[in-house]
């Protein structure tokens, strides 16, 4: 079976957790972890990292940090995983959704401001498998309505999107939008530290709120003594030296990705009944995962097709469920009587293929092979 993703661990990663072992730092103090927030940081364009256990508490130390909480609302896309709506529910916010854009499947920014209210406090972009939202108009409504962007970036590592806000047009990475924002190094993103997220920013009012939250809230002046909750989010040693040894190499993978993304648009975007996620002219995807959506003339769904592609050696995942889909979100009363179709769409009709950054030219060659021989 040619699987989903798997991780390269080729770099110095092992030389690192060697260390790790053989000095005794295997906790959450130890060079590396200041030494992998640092390189992700500047990779990025960002002053401070705050590495935490994983991308989905990055996104709920960011709302913390940010002090929302009840009767605010944080207005986030439908189409993504439920990390982002758990990040603002646990705080007592609350996520308003707006839908996807059909070619980007990114959030439609073109939805966004009408969903701002007064109690609208933040808004929380996510860059979809890899391509970069629209930023430009969304720093702009945030400028005219005084809100933070909490820029959800784990699955985008090295992506780059235009911007055209400064005297020149420039290529800004993903990660250097906003107040703060957000990374997962799960597995199989770009950069892994097995479990692993952190949060960047430039403000250094947050980056002390972030490191105190991260860190049970303890004070420096008393030991022991809690002036707010905190949590324990930290990040151990050994896993910051895998990922400051994956840093070491994201140029490479950002390339190889983009080679891999490359290929496949090449040879499936004829294939008929199709769609694939288009690269806006502003965008640079890094296609961490590529994506086909199935129009309904394909004669089948997603689910059908994941079985005939298993059979041929080929793993596929299905996309997301719209958050307006979730169970354990409208228990808690939200997004009653909404919809949003193209997330309903992609999510009943969508499935990705093998796009790790381990993926050899000839296993992609059999993936196309597949998806041709079931579809053509
Ligand atoms: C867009 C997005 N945000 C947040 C997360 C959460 O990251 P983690 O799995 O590290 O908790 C993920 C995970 O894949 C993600 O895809």
């Amino acid at each position: 079976m040619i699987s989903v993703n798997e991780p390269r661990l080729d770099g110095r990663e092992l030389e690192y957790v060697t260390e790790c072992l053989q000095t005794g730092w295997i906790s959450s103090a130890g060079r590396f972890i200041g030494e992998f927030e640092e390189s992700w940081a500047a990779y990025c364009g960002r002053r401070y990292g705050v590495a935490v256990c994983n991308g989905t508490v990055a996104l709920q130390l960011a709302v913390a940090a940010l002090n929302l909480g009840p009767g605010d609302e944080v207005i986030m896309p439908s189409f993504t995983i439920i990390s982002c709506a758990m990040a603002i529910v646990y705080q007592g916010a609350v996520p308003v959704l707006v839908d996807g854009d059909p070619a980007t499947w990114c959030m439609d920014v073109s939805q966004v401001e009408a969903q701002i209210t007064p109690r609208t406090r933040a808004i929380m972009p996510v860059h979809i498998y890899g391509h970069p939202v629209e930023m430009d108009p969304l720093l702009e409504l945030a400028e005219k309505h005084g809100l933070a962007i909490i820029e959800d970036a784990a699955e985008a590592h090295g992506a780059e999107y235009l911007s055209r806000r400064g005297p020149q047009p420039e290529w800004r990475r993903c990660g250097s939008f906003g107040d703060l924002s957000c990374f997962s190094f799960y597995a199989n993103k770009l950069v892994t530290s097995g479990e692993g997220g952190m949060v960047v920013t430039n403000d250094e009012a947050l980056v002390k709120r972030l490191r105190l939250l991260r860190n049970l809230a303890f004070i420096p002046s008393q030991r022991f003594l809690h002036e707010e909750l905190g949590f324990n989010f930290r990040l151990t040693n050994v896993q910051a030296a895998i990922g400051l040894a994956q840093v070491e190499r994201i140029g490479e993978t950002v390339e190889r990705k983009r080679r891999i993304g490359a290929r496949y648009l090449e040879a499936l975007a004829s294939v008929p009944g199709i769609r694939m996620q288009a690269e806006r002219p502003w965008a640079r995807s890094v296609w961490w995962m590529n994506g086909l959506v199935l129009e309904s003339e394909s004669g089948h769904t997603a689910v059908s097709l994941a079985q005939r592609l298993a059979a041929l050696g080929v793993e596929t995942r299905p996309f997301f469920l719209g958050m307006d889909r979730q169970p354990a979100l409208r228990a808690r009363g939200l997004f009653d009587g909404e919809a949003y179709p193209v997330t309903e769409e992609l999510a009943d009709m969508g499935l990705y293929l093998p796009s790790g950054v381990g993926l050899t030219e000839e296993q992609q060659e059999t993936v196309i092979a597949a998806v041709k021989q079931v579809l053509v």
